[in-house]
């Protein structure tokens, strides 16, 4: 393995002596170098994997804060711990704002020159590697929002390239937030399709009565209370894909409608004598095993064997861990420009717990967890103790973010209901959800508009 390589600047030639000895003594390849000039020259021709600079340079070189902004417009990439001396930490302070990895204080303690330096390079190796890694599965497959460098994971993207370039019938299976939705739009996105509608509905949130209505729609007058024409799911997907979530959970009633749309590709919205064609690709997705359901007798066969045309099976994290890192630093990075945080990474040790961890909840509970603890940080390097934080809320012992915004989220929901009197329509105004994101939310706090009507 090629030797990480680290450039020292310092105007004081013992400083540079020793940090020479003890960084090739750990096995580092080093350049050590006691002005600007040398500096920028040498990181003009090669690259660095890691840079320490003093805060203080020699008279007319301006000081290290300045030379980090230079180096980093040569390569932004490198990680550079800033060298102080006891009592200048406020402009160590600033320099961490500018863009440094962190700062030591002379006189250095070894540990944790060598603790920081780990971290600092671990970080700039992962970053190097998500980087690439969304390159080659940008030029490879035309989509660089997926991460995965596991076997699995490739399996599946190539899958779904191949997929796109049909028109046939998807069926996604895998574990709660192993990425089925992801799978579902890049699909899309990769198909001939790409700039037609992707309309997604989940089977699992409407109510039975109401699932007809959504999927083909209705005319004026059809029933009590149809006062306008409504255009269904089926037919604002034409010439695009409609995803049909939780498909293990249509009622058995909306199966045969279903099977009879995919064979003859027309339906007749409710209250209309009218044929409508639609022409749709169809991607279903279950957390399911659609195989068993058929067997107990709660999922027909025939619409099984008309969806899964193509079969794309996710797998579940913790048979790939190889991509915990990766899908951990491009979460970092998400979280970080969102909650403009100025995070450093996540610590050796904070890796090696998401690594020892099974991930029941997949990739949206590795996402959660990244979430908290960029919540929870002061900006700098992510800590075990803040993953070990955000797994603990899971045995009760402090909320996660996620569980406490769901809290609240219930709570919200429930006043605005509360407010209407249990009218679904009108608390879907209140809080400006479409009435079909509302009956999401309602299933999934278990709410039942009823028991509203009276409370006012
Ligand atoms: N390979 C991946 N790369 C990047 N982000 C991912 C990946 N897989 C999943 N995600 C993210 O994880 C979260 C969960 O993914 P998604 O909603 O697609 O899962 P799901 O299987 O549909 O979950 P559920 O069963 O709960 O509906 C999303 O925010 C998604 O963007
Ligand atoms: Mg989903």
């Amino acid at each position: 393995m090629e030797r990480e390589r680290i450039l020292v600047v310092d105007d004081d030639q013992s400083i540079l002596e020793i940090l020479r000895i003890r960084l090739e003594s750990e096995g580092y390849e080093v350049n050590v170098v006691s002005n600007r000039d040398e500096a920028l020259n040498l990181a003009r021709e090669c690259m660095f994997d890691l840079a320490l600079v003093d805060l203080k340079l020699a008279e007319g070189d301006k000081d290290g804060i300045y030379l980090m902004q230079e180096l980093h417009q040569i390569n932004a990439e490198t990680p550079i711990i800033i060298l102080t001396a006891y009592g200048t930490i406020n402009s160590a302070v600033d320099a961490m704002k500018r863009g440094a990895y962190s700062y030591l204080t002379k006189p250095f303690d070894h540990h944790d020159l060598f603790l920081q330096i780990k971290n600092g390079l671990e970080k700039s190796s992962l970053a190097r590697e998500v980087k690439r890694l969304k390159a080659l599965v940008d030029k490879k497959y035309g989509i660089n929002h997926i991460i995965g460098k596991s076997r699995k994971m490739l399996e599946v993207l190539d899958k779904t390239h191949r997929a796109a370039e049909t028109d046939s019938n998807v069926y996604i299976y895998g574990e709660s937030g192993t990425g089925k939705e992801l799978i579902a739009k890049s699909l899309h996105l990769l198909s001939p399709r790409k700039d037609r509608p992707f309309v997604a509905i989940n089977c699992a949130s409407i109510p039975e009565g109401l699932l007809e209505s959504e999927l083909f729609g209705y005319e004026k007058g059809a029933f009590t209370g149809a006062t306008g024409r409504k255009k269904g799911l089926f037919s604002q997907a034409h010439t695009g894909t409609l995803f049909l979530d939780e498909i293990s959970e249509t009622p058995a009633s909306m199966q045969v409608r279903l099977l009879r749309v995919l064979e003859e590709r027309q339906f007749q919205p409710l209250g209309s004598e009218k044929v409508v064609s639609v022409d749709v690709r169809i991607v279903a997705a279950s957390n399911k095993n659609i195989g068993k359901e058929m067997e107990k007798g709660s999922f027909r066969e025939d619409l099984y064997y008309r969806l899964h045309v193509i079969p794309i099976s996710l797998p579940p994290l913790r048979e790939r861990k190889e991509d915990i890192p990766l899908l951990a630093d491009h979460f970092m990075d998400k979280f970080s420009r969102e909650k403009g945080k100025d995070s450093k990474g996540l610590s050796s040790g904070a890796i090696q717990k998401l690594l020892s961890y099974d991930w029941p909840g997949n990739v949206r509970e590795l996402e959660n967890t990244i979430e908290y603890a960029v919540a929870m940080s002061d900006g700098g390097l992510i800590e075990q103790d803040l993953i070990l934080q955000a797994r603990k809320t899971e045995n009760g012992e402090f909320k996660s973010l996620k569980e406490a915004r769901d809290d609240f989220e219930k709570d919200y929901i429930s006043r605005a209901l509360t407010l209407t009197g249990g009218n679904v329509s009108k608390a879907a105004g209140l809080v400006k959800k479409y009435r079909a994101d509302f009956y999401d939310l309602l299933k999934k706090h278990n709410l039942k508009p009823s028991e509203f009507k009276n409370l006012r």
